[in-house]
């Protein structure tokens, strides 16, 4: 959601900041800040975005020693006041922070009561006091912190530094990520690697609970109850290169462009042709351990979930296992019966949203066995799992998820194809799916070479102000990831429906003004999805069909044809054409596509 950045070495902190913030940014955006120490605090905040915070900071402002924030609000409406860091009444500690502090307001009161003055009406300005109250009693600012945030219910990922003691900043990590970044004879950190990979590689991600305290010379990791942690640096495959839009308008378009390349990653090395099975080596699964399994139920939030929902077609197609999908979110807080024959899976593209990491920590704490589908490498839910499967999509930065959607549905084929093929699926159709997986990236390619017809049709339609979408069976998940991705970032409310729902209540919303997006697979349901089209049809609704052929009576306005693949791999080919409606409706529409009002690219807080 919000954005840490901290930097300690020998150049100036302020431009390193910046840079990282504007990395940063497409995690919440709407007020900025830094501060720089320099015989005392320097500081700049403004509202908007990090460019206009840049504008605030002259040349002058010097300091080798900084932390930055990039701001999405939780607690107090975006403004300069509100904005981060947040200093101490003597202006001597400064603080960021992400997460929630839950008694916020108690430890408010009591500070109150003290007589601390309080300027904004953030939840993070009680860190600064408290570690103002304590910093004077301990011999070391971790000491503070760690003292500090012993009062502190909630959740965090912190900076900090203290004017008095220049050269050091300090970061906790607790329900909100922190990654450290080792320099040379630098030291860097963040709450995202994306902000740390123009200055290096090697990062050390801390764990709940844990603290750091960062120099330029290096740095040392303490467990919350003080005592020194081992952490071992991992080199992130990521360069600075993967953060740029790469000549594109926008990240959504490069990221929906790339799709050929990240469903091929995804695949790479891991299909058998030989035996026709796949090579999943994190799942740590042999094939009767794989038996053992009488169920699976899958987990993720929003996009991830519907992923989910193809995922666990795809599980009972192939392996004929029952499968399910559910939001995380919901499923964390309806005390799950936890099973012991179940195998949860739980999709994250950052492998830090915390409904999902929660709901990951509930089933762990009750025995279940989770695996993990997550793009982040060494994110908080990749390090949870008992295993699982890397996206290797490369990092996402649109806040809508596209490349991210496609790979998790690719991962899920794959992780069908090892249960189908332990169980009845038979060596012909282990192949059949080999085959089709093999064919997807050259067949996303040709649906992208169809770009001007996508954005013609989304002109088209861009005016309405409301959008309905149907699909039936495996073609019901993709129409939820198209209305999810058509309301986020266009903001045409957009609504799905099982096909085979519509008579059973929304065909009373049908008319003219109510365009229907239609997924019409050409499978053992085409007749019945023409059927549906039939009846909007003759209620007046205008049809844009998405399908495999023309249909051939007029049952539609307009029609996109994809390739055809295998009918349980179809669904993720079926997505593509919807990512690019929404993407060029929302241009049409001049909304900022990559970064839609009220929306953060991963929201770890609940
Ligand atoms: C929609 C979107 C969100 C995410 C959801 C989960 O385009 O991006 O719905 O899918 O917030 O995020 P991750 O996958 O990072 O857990």
């Amino acid at each position: 959601m919000c954005g840490i950045v901290a930097y300690v070495g020998p150049k100036d902190a302020a431009p390193i900041l910046l840079e990282g913030m504007q990395r940063l940014e497409y995690r919440g955006y709407d007020s900025a800040g830094i501060v720089v120490s320099n015989k005392g605090l320097k500081v700049r905040k403004a509202k908007g975005r990090v460019a206009d915070l840049a504008k605030l900071v002259p040349a002058s402002f010097k300091g080798k020693t900084g932390i930055g924030h990039t701001r999405w609000a939780t607690h107090g409406v975006p403004s300069d006041v509100n904005a981060h860091p947040h200093l101490s009444s003597d202006e001597r500690i400064a603080v960021v922070h992400n997460g929630i502090i839950e008694n916020a307001t108690e430890l408010r009161n009591k500070l109150q009561a003290d007589g601390v003055v309080f300027v904004s009406e953030t939840d993070t300005e009680v860190l600064a006091h408290l570690l103002a109250a304590t910093v004077d009693e301990t011999s070391t600012l971790e000491e503070a912190v760690r003292l500090a945030l012993k009062r502190v219910v909630g959740t965090y990922g912190i900076a900090v530094i203290d004017s008095q003691r220049p050269g050091e900043v300090v970061v906790a990590r607790n329900g909100s990520p922190i990654v450290l970044g080792i320099g040379e004879k630098e030291m860097f950190a963040a709450s995202d690697v994306a902000a740390l990979v123009r200055y290096t590689r090697q990062v050390v991600h801390l764990e709940d609970g844990e603290l750091a305290v960062l120099k330029a010379d290096g740095f040392h990791t303490f467990a919350s109850e003080g005592l020194e942690t081992a952490k071992e640096p991992l080199t992130v495959d990521w360069d600075a290169g993967h953060y740029d839009t790469g000549g594109y308008e926008h990240y959504l378009l490069k990221e929906i462009s790339e799709q050929p390349e990240t469903v091929a990653r995804t695949l790479s090395g891991r299909i058998d042709e030989r035996f026709h099975v796949s090579h999943l080596g994190g799942l740590n699964m042999d094939p009767r351990e794989t038996r053992s399994f009488r169920r699976v139920k899958i987990i993720g939030c929003g996009s991830a979930y519907y992923s989910g929902q193809i995922g666990a077609q795809l599980i009972e197609e192939l392996a004929r296992i029952p499968a399910d999908a559910e939001p995380a979110s919901e499923f964390r807080y309806r005390n799950p019966v936890v099973d012991p024959d179940t195998l949860y899976v739980a999709i994250s593209q950052s492998g830090e949203t915390y409904d999902t990491l929660a709901a990951v920590q509930e089933l762990k704490r009750k025995g279940g066995r989770v695996i993990g589908i997550v793009n982040a490498v060494g994110s908080a839910i990749a390090r949870e799992v008992d295993g699982g499967v890397y996206l290797h999509a490369g990092p996402e930065v649109s806040v809508a998820s596209t490349k991210a959607f496609t790979s998790t549905a690719v991962a899920f084929a794959l992780i069908a194809l090892h249960f189908g093929r332990v169980h009845d699926l038979s060596p012909a159709d282990g192949r059949r799916i080999c085959a089709g997986l093999r064919k997807l990236p050259e067949q996303i390619e040709e649906i992208l070479k169809q770009g001007d017809r996508f954005k013609e049709l989304a002109e088209k339609y861009a005016h309405h102000p409301s959008m309905m979408f149907v699909g039936r069976v495996r073609g019901y998940p993709v129409a939820r990831e198209g209305a999810q991705k058509l309301k986020e970032i266009s903001y045409i409310h957009a609504e799905a429906y099982p096909a085979s729902e519509l008579k059973h209540g929304p065909l009373a919303l049908i008319n003219p003004e109510l365009p229907t997006v239609a997924i019409v697979p050409d499978d053992e349901l085409l007749d019945k999805n023409l059927t549906t089209l039939g009846e909007i049809r003759a209620r007046g609704g205008k049809v844009l069909m998405v399908g495999h052929r023309e249909p051939e009576a007029d049952l539609a306005d307009d029609v996109i044809v994809v390739p055809k693949n295998e009918i349980e791999l179809d669904p993720i080919l079926l997505t593509i054409p919807l990512q690019l409606l929404a993407y060029h409706a929302a241009v049409a529409l001049e909304r900022d596509v990559d970064k839609p009002r009220n929306l953060a690219k991963s929201v770890t807080v609940e």
